[in-house]
Order: C-alpha cells, then structure tokens, then sequence
C-alpha cells in the first residue's frame, strides 16, 4: 500500500507545470497520502532536496509560468549506479511513488526507477508536443500563443519595411511548435524538423513571390534545422529580399500557463494520483481525442510520433 507520494518537475520547464504539481498534491492530500516535492528534478534527488508538501505548498500557483519545484537535465541519470542511489534516498523518505513531469527523459528515469521498485507516473511536460502517447503536453499551448503574439507584431514591422522575417522557433526536433504557428500566423512559408528543406527551394520560392507582387514574407522554421542567420544573409544576397532573422529561444518557455494548459495540467495531475491508488505504476498520461489515456512507459517511448505534416501543408496552401 502506497502512503507516501513525492513529485518533481525534470527537463526543460514548462507553462503548466505549477498548475500540474498543485493537482498531483492537492489530489493526494484528499486521498490520504502524504506528499513530497523533489526540487530540481533528478538532481534534487541524488542531493536529498525533499520537501513535505500542504495545501499551502501550492497555493497560488495555478496561473504561475516555470515550475516552483525547480528543474535540471541529468544525463547521468542514466547510469544504473546513479539510480540507484535515487531509490536509496527515496526509501530513506519511505516514499514509494514518484509522479514526474517531463519529457521523454524524465520518462526514461522513470522506467529506470520503476524497475528498482518505485511505483512510478510519467505526465507529458513540456512546449514541444513531442510525447507520442498524448495529444497534447502541457506547455506547448502556451508556447504556441506566445509565438503568435510574437509573429504578430513581427508582421507590422515586416510589412512595413518591405522585408521577409525568418522566425526560429523551438521545438526539439518535433515541427509541432512551427507547424501550429505557421498555420495560426498566416506564414507564408513553414519548414519543420519533418519536412524537406533546401535553401534554394526557399530561395526559389521567394523570388516567386516578388514576381507575384508580394514585398514581405514571413517564414517560420523550427530550430535545428538551419543557420537561420546565414539563411537570411544567402536570400539577401540572392533575391534581393531584405531579410531579418529572429530566434524566440527561450522567450517561448516562459509566460502566464493558457487557460488549456492549465486544464490540462490539473487533469492529468488528478489522474496520476488516482491511478497510483488503484495500484497503476510504470505508466505514463496523456489525453488522446480529449479522453485521459494510460499506456507502460517503454510502449509510450516506443509509438511513432504523428508527424505535422497536415498542418505545414495547409499552412503553405494558404499563403
Ligand atoms: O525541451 C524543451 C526545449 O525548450 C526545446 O525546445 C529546446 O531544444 C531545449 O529545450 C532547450 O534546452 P535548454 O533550455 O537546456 O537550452
């Protein structure tokens, strides 16, 4: 029997993540258990950064951006020796599940634990949407919005000096972030992670685009896939199309959760906490078609990840 439950926010943080962390407790707490938070993910672990959780604990919370748990990447959370010494400190504690937000390496950990006996719930965290297993995670729809208000006002300032904008935004290696903005912002060109890219089809396409009349452009990319300096720097020097490039970087994680996040966040930390008590472990949460889903962790790393293709498509039809 479970009596004690901890929680931790890993990976990069992510609009949501208070309002995720304030469901996990407050779901607990009402169901009889006791609550602990682990400050700055993995590494607060293997440090013994622990903390009892109240109701008080998360009060105020709800509409706050980054997590108050504070998070880290810990690559070498990877090593057996090391998770080991993560379950030794828990068992110290008598805590005998973890709830974790995050990504896919917060999911890694997780499985790792698991298998040295933690009852273990992974809750997809992060502005990528790059969780198989659920539609949506908490964050990217904050992140989108953030993006949108940004092209917003990029597009005033293009349009009036005649220029195209290239806008870099995160993502990891998923187009879901460029996809929804490309198609929210009215872009006139979007290239993600997924689909191909070549300098001169954008080259190309941009000299069309001045034959047709039109003397601004905005192009949305996800990052990793080119120098988006150099990108603008080649257009310039090749179309004659003055250019501007923009990386939002990690303006995009910061922010006010949405409202949908914060939904999100506060149903799937209520879930998590309920499928422990039915004795549920080694999963991860998600909702698919608006419904909570449970899958095993190593199935939810294994799915493929529907590509936004769709999304790029429509978006470039419509410039
Ligand atoms: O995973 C979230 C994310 O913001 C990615 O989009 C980005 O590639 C990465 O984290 C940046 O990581 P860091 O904050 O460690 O530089």
């Amino acid at each position: 029997m479970i009596k004690k439950i901890a929680v931790l926010t890993s990976g990069g943080d992510a609009p949501g993540m208070n309002a995720c962390v304030r469901a996990v407790v407050r779901s607990g707490l009402v169901r009889g258990f006791e609550m602990y938070g682990i400050r700055n993910g993995y590494r607060g672990l293997l440090e013994d950064n622990i903390v009892k959780m109240n109701r008080h604990s998360v009060s105020e919370i709800i509409n706050r951006g980054g997590t108050v748990l504070g998070t880290a990447r810990l690559p070498e959370f990877k090593n057996i020796e090391v998770q080991k010494k993560g379950v030794e400190i828990l068992k110290k504690h008598g805590i005998d599940a973890l709830v974790g937000i995050g990504g896919d390496g917060t999911y890694m950990g997780l499985a790792a634990l698991s298998r040295l006996g933690i009852n273990t719930i992974g809750i997809p965290g992060t502005i990528d949407n790059d969780i198989a297993s659920s539609d949506f995670t908490i964050g990217f729809d904050t992140a989108l919005n953030t993006i949108v208000e940004c092209v917003d006002r990029l597009r005033d300032t293009s349009s009036s000096h005649q220029r195209c904008s290239i806008v870099e935004v995160m993502g990891n290696r998923c187009g879901d972030l460029a996809a929804y903005a490309g198609l929210a912002c009215g872009a006139e060109m979007v290239i993600t992670s997924e689909t191909k890219f070549s300098k001169e089809s954008v080259i190309d396409f941009l000299k069309k685009q001045r034959e047709k009349g039109k003397n601004h452009a905005i192009i949305i990319i996800s990052e990793k896939v080119c120098d988006v300096y150099e990108l603008a720097h080649e257009i310039m020097y090749k179309c004659g199309f003055e250019t501007r490039a923009e990386i939002l970087g990690h303006m995009q994680r910061g922010g006010t959760p949405s409202a949908f996040d914060r939904v999100l966040a506060s149903r799937l930390g209520h879930y998590s906490i309920e499928l422990l008590q039915q004795g549920v472990s080694s999963s991860c949460i998600g909702i698919i078609d608006n419904k909570l889903t449970c899958n095993s962790i190593a199935d939810a790393l294994k799915m493929p990840r529907s590509s936004s293709e769709e999304f790029v498509k429509i978006s470039n039809e419509l410039e």
